[in-house]
């Protein structure tokens, strides 16, 4: 159900949930993409006469109001990018929220401060949630879930809301769904997974269901060591789960039974720590096979990288997830960069899975206009890949 079905809006107070948890540097945001992603349904929203609610959470505060967490300089850039003022709300179901929500004209615009300041929105309880839910929904005429970011969470703004107001998903969401449903249900071959980010252990149920979707599966970034470590090798000071190291074997022979190509890097830069302000970064390449033993991986190397780009060159179906390397160090880039660069040549679908690939194309200085989808929902998307069932996607369409 889109935002169509909920009919005339002029006058109707709604509460839209965006997902606008983006990084920031003290009060600075350093990537707004999750904010400009938001501002269609909003602005379609204001421009259809409603007065709009948006509700969204920064960060994991613990239940509690944490300064460090406010969403105050997202609604100052919301403002920005929206063209119109953005009122403000210190807290979120409180006097601040009631008092704002109450001076909403049509078509004005309105951000509640951080959902998860309230120990209701997170809580395991059913009923703690519910009794958060009723608060937020009496806001509101009608419901509009846009923060895909976060539909992978049962959480009282995403799954509780929609059970007590008249529901629909918004513009940002279902473009994630079209696309993500693109990359499951026939995708155009040869379909190519480049996945990497610190942990396997983040990536398991998603490589558990490629292993039967994919042909090729390029793994690079901290969760590469254990991969390496199952083959035999030593990894030196590098990132390595050694809880994972049965599953990752597991996962290369059953690769190789079912014909779906694993490509590992066979060159790694590493240097002799992880790198900090205060130090200055010393890069060598050294064989994947071979790393020292006073030394820690960092970034793919330069052979795995062209490696890397050479089996995306013929792909027509890319979906990307986690970066190659320390992307945010200079020094550390350049795998990532290399698969960034590969995807925007490929003559088909490319997709960048959320979180930190998307960041990492934008700080790079990648034109996003080159990709086929750059999402906003790392944990979201992943877990549409892996088959799950999203509660906030569920809610929708009960
Ligand atoms: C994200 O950053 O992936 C979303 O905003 C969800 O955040 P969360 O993992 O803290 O629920």
């Amino acid at each position: 159900s889109s935002i169509e079905s909920l009919g005339d809006l002029r006058g109707k107070r709604v509460l839209v949930r965006s997902d606008l948890n983006v990084p920031l540097d003290g009060t600075t945001i350093t990537d707004d993409g999750r904010i400009r992603a938001s501002v269609p349904t909003i602005k379609a929203l204001a421009e259809a006469g409603a007065r709009v609610v948006v509700t969204a959470h920064l960060g994991r505060p613990k239940g509690a109001p944490d300064p460090k967490y406010s969403l105050a300089p997202v609604a100052e850039r919301l403002g920005e990018l929206l063209g119109q003022p953005v009122a403000f709300a210190t807290d979120t179901v409180g006097e601040s929220a009631e008092q704002v929500v109450r001076g909403l004209g049509d078509g004005d615009v309105a951000l509640l401060e951080n959902v998860r300041f309230n120990e209701g929105e997170t809580s395991k309880d059913d009923a703690v949630r519910a009794a958060f839910a009723d608060r937020l929904a009496s806001f509101a005429d009608a419901f509009v879930s846009d923060g895909f970011g976060v539909v992978h969470r049962k959480q009282a703004s995403v799954y509780d809301v929609a059970l007590r107001l008249p529901s629909a998903m918004g513009g940002l969401v279902k473009a994630e769904i079209d696309v993500l449903r693109r990359l499951t249900v026939d995708p155009e071959r040869p379909y190519v997974v480049v996945l990497g980010g610190s942990k396997v252990s983040d990536k398991l149920a998603v490589i558990d269901n490629l292993l039967g979707k994919a042909d090729k599966l390029l793994i690079g970034g901290g969760m590469v060591f254990t991969f390496l470590a199952a083959q035999g090798h030593e990894v030196g000071k590098s990132l390595l789960e050694t809880d994972q190291l049965e599953t990752c074997r597991t996962y290369l022979r059953e690769a190789a039974e079912k014909g779906v190509e694993i490509v590992l890097p066979t060159d790694i830069v590493v240097d002799t720590q992880f790198p900090s302000g205060d130090t200055v970064p010393s890069p060598r390449v050294v064989p994947a096979s071979a790393i020292p033993a006073d030394a820690l991986g960092l970034d793919i190397g330069p052979d795995s990288a062209a490696a890397f780009a050479a089996a995306l060159a013929d792909a027509r179906t890319v979906f990307w997830n986690g970066p190659m390397g320390v992307f945010e160090v200079p020094e550390f880039a350049e795998g990532t960069r290399a698969v960034a660069d590969a995807l925007t040549k490929v003559q088909g679908l490319s997709v960048v899975g959320g979180g930190d690939s998307a960041a990492a194309v934008r700080a790079l200085g990648f034109d996003e206009s080159a990709f086929g989808h750059i999402s906003t929902g790392g944990g979201a998307s992943l877990e549409y890949l892996e088959g799950k069932e999203l509660p906030g996607i569920a809610v929708l369409e009960r």
